[in-house]
């Protein structure tokens, strides 16, 4: 659905880097969805709802928020949808039908493997929606539904407003399925302001806090479980990416098969604990931590004792990992710029992989 356009606005409006400018844009590119999506999410979930198997698709951080939506669509609608990467998704097209939907999830609309990918689902007949930022891209033509992200552009190779926006939408759509779309959309509204608290000066300086204390360290780990395990992939990935730390993010449950033999004094370990089911089983999984020696950063609504640090972040239902990520690409800015790194350059990276 092609949305108004406006002129793209790309200058650093004040701020030292496209990263933090984006990353300060959420607030507003989430505004425009909980306004004006409603039409295009009902269209979506319709194509859900009349396919016989949908698979949700993307590269990278556009990968986190596929997954994600599988969460959200078994959580909210009690619907299966598939999850691959783009790279991976051909080993699974065994599997596409007629009457399949493939989602495919992408900033640019030019990745090379979500193409691919959904080159083979329309050769196999399938359906193509898209997910997509950038409006008269390969991938918003060959869809054969597409919704724009509004997001406007992305600068910095770190894709953060467009992970965000794709989050949301998903969200609504899985409401949409389950018959509760206004519940949606209120917590999609509780997260616009759940987002802009997280951004809001005192925030931001608590995680620069943070950033200052670990930015020496070579390793870190995320836990999350739930909705909040693909919160936990992308916060690892956009700490490393840009400040070359190495994250890693797993479920909070798989802490036992083998990432705790890491943990060794002072590691910093970043621990997402929203209020929902998953909430006694990840702070036993941060107490594991801790009692190793673990540096404990809670991202939570509730300050918990496990935690050496905690980064508070506003309950807002459904729509948590919205609010979760924030603290997470402020702390991945935050470490660049202490480093001295270029948090919007990293090495070896492109904003676009138009190669397989
Ligand atoms: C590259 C970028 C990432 C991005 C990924 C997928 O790796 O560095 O930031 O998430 O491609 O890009 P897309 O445009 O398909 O979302």
């Amino acid at each position: 659905i092609p949305l108004t356009l406006q002129p793209a606005d790309t200058s650093l409006g004040g701020f030292d880097h496209y990263l933090i400018k984006e990353i300060h844009e959420q607030p507003r590119v989430l505004r425009a969805i909980a306004e004006n999506y409603a039409e295009p999410v009902r269209r979506l979930a319709a194509m859900i709802r009349e396919s016989y198997g949908s698979f949700l698709i993307g590269c990278g951080t556009a990968s986190y928020a596929a997954l994600s939506g599988a969460y959200l669509f078994s959580r909210i609608a009690r619907r299966h949808v598939n999850f691959a990467v783009g790279s991976e998704f051909k080993y699974q097209e065994h599997f596409l039908t007629e009457r399949s939907l493939v989602i495919a999830l992408s900033q640019s609309g030019e990745t090379a493997d979500i193409i691919e990918a959904v080159m083979a689902a329309k050769r196999a007949g399938a359906r193509v929606a898209a997910l997509v930022n950038v409006p008269g891209s390969t991938l918003d033509r060959l869809a054969d539904f597409s919704i724009h992200l509004g997001a406007g552009p992305e600068q910095s190779v770190l894709s953060t407003k467009a992970y965000t926006a794709k989050v949301a939408i998903l969200m609504l759509t899985a409401h949409v399925l389950n018959g509760s779309e206004h519940v949606g959309r209120e917590h999609l509204w509780r997260a616009v302001d759940g987002v802009e608290q997280a951004l809001a000066p005192a925030s931001e300086r608590r995680v620069q806090e943070i950033a200052d204390r670990i930015a020496d360290q070579e390793h870190c780990f995320v836990i999350g479980r739930g909705l909040s395990y693909p919160t936990a992939l992308e916060a690892a990935l956009k700490i490393k990416e840009v400040s070359y730390i190495h994250a890693e993010g797993f479920a909070g449950g798989e802490l036992k098969h083998g990432v705790i033999a890491l943990v060794e004094d002072g590691t910093p370990c970043i621990v997402f604990s929203p209020l929902d089911e998953t909430r006694d089983d990840i702070l036993s999984g941060a107490m594991e931590m801790r009692s190793r020696g673990g540096f404990i950063i809670g991202v939570s609504p509730e300050a918990e004792e496990v935690f050496d640090v905690h980064v508070p972040v506003a309950e807002v239902g459904d729509a948590s990992p919205l609010v979760g990520v924030i603290p997470a690409q402020l702390l991945g800015y935050y470490l660049a710029v202490r480093r001295g790194l270029d948090p919007d350059k990293p090495r070896n990276l492109a904003k676009s992989v138009t190669v397989k």
